[in-house]
């Protein structure tokens, strides 16, 4: 089947370079003579019917910026089996013949059951999480660790001066990888994810008076925010090392800063490449797959299988992690 007119969408939390792979996705398109039209809000826009055009020039200007230009949305009405066919009367309204979904797993879901219905679908990796299993990365990880790590460096400054505890919390309500890779980055004496259950006493109280014995004298604790209570578990901690080394401590969330800003250049690529690889399946009629990256290879996947895929939590990187960190 060949496809004359395709769509763009960005649904679920937004991610920095959600914009680079929008860019790319309407100018590969174009390149291939196809139209693009952009739907807002995720999948709102397809219930709603709100949708713009895409030329060429329409994105210009927006590789290096960060959110979403078509903005993005969680819709509940989606999941609905009447909300899912409004969907696809706009798509055959508008004379949509493919659509190239830009988020995280939910999102491919909703490609997935779009697909079904005749609406071929292609997922692109966005969160900041990168908690999908059916990739080594997702647009947007590289950007917020980076942001997670000057936030942190910040806070070490005048964690130093007081010679303090800062227990931080990063995003992550499911998955421990920004947490993981951010805590290395700055040296954290103890990172606590949702993966690995962790002790009070073993992980973070005994490792402080330990690593104190040998001159150590401010410490940083990096939590993901699925780690205990959301919100919550930093100031418990921040509490409960206080009471029981002496050690002043604070608790500080980065909350959604880290979703935001600037793109870093592998999140440009990134996005600018799987973009790219979107609409060259996308024009040959193919749908209902998601692009990968995996073993430094962008690869394409169908959706059932990238669902259906385990990812192991790295416990190689996270126990030399807690190696160094004497
Ligand atoms: P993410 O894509 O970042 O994982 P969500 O889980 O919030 O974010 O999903 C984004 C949107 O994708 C949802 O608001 C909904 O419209 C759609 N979606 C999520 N889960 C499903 C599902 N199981 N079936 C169909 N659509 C879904
Ligand atoms: O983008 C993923 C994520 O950042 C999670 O780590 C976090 O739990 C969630 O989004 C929070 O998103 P929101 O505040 O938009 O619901």
């Amino acid at each position: 089947m060949s496809i004359k007119k395709i769509g763009v969408l960005t649904s679920g939390g937004d991610a920095p370079g959600m914009n680079a792979a929008v860019r790319a996705v309407v100018r590969s398109a174009i390149a291939m003579g196809l139209q693009v039209k952009g739907i807002m809000r995720g999948y709102n826009g397809l219930i709603d019917g709100d949708i713009i055009d895409l030329d060429i020039r329409s994105v210009s200007d927006i590789i290096h910026r960060g959110g979403t230009i078509l903005y993005t949305a969680r819709s509940p009405e989606f999941k609905t089996e009447e909300g899912l066919q409004k969907a696809v009367e706009t798509c055959r309204k508008e004379e949509i013949g493919g659509i190239v979904v830009i988020g995280g797993d939910g999102s491919y879901r909703g490609a997935r059951d779009l697909s079904l219905r005749g609406v071929p679908c292609i997922g692109l990796p966005g969160t900041i999480d990168n908690d999908i299993s059916s990739t080594e990365y997702t647009i947007g990880f590289d950007t917020a660790m980076n942001t997670a790590m000057e936030m942190v460096d910040r806070l070490r400054d005048t964690t130093q001066s007081h010679e303090r505890c800062s227990v931080v919390e990063v995003m992550g309500r499911h998955a421990g990888y920004l947490a993981l890779q951010t805590g290395i980055a700055v040296g954290a004496t103890s990172i606590l994810v949702p993966e690995v259950p962790y002790d009070l006493q073993r992980d973070i109280i005994d490792k402080i008076t330990e690593t104190q014995k040998t001159g150590k004298k401010h410490f940083i604790i990096v939590v993901a925010e699925g780690v205990g209570e959301i919100h919550q578990e930093v100031f418990k901690i921040a509490g409960a090392i206080e009471e029981k080394t002496g050690i002043e401590s604070r608790a500080t969330i980065l909350g959604h800063v880290q979703r935001g800003g600037s793109p870093t250049v592998r999140d440009r690529v990134m996005a600018s490449e799987m973009g790219d690889a979107a609409v060259q399946l996308l024009a040959k009629g193919i749908g209902n797959r998601v692009i990968s990256y995996r073993a430094n290879t962008i690869v394409n996947d169908d959706i059932y299988e990238a669902l259906a895929m385990k990812k192991e939590f790295d416990y190689d990187m996270y126990k030399m992690a807690h190696r160094i960190s004497i």
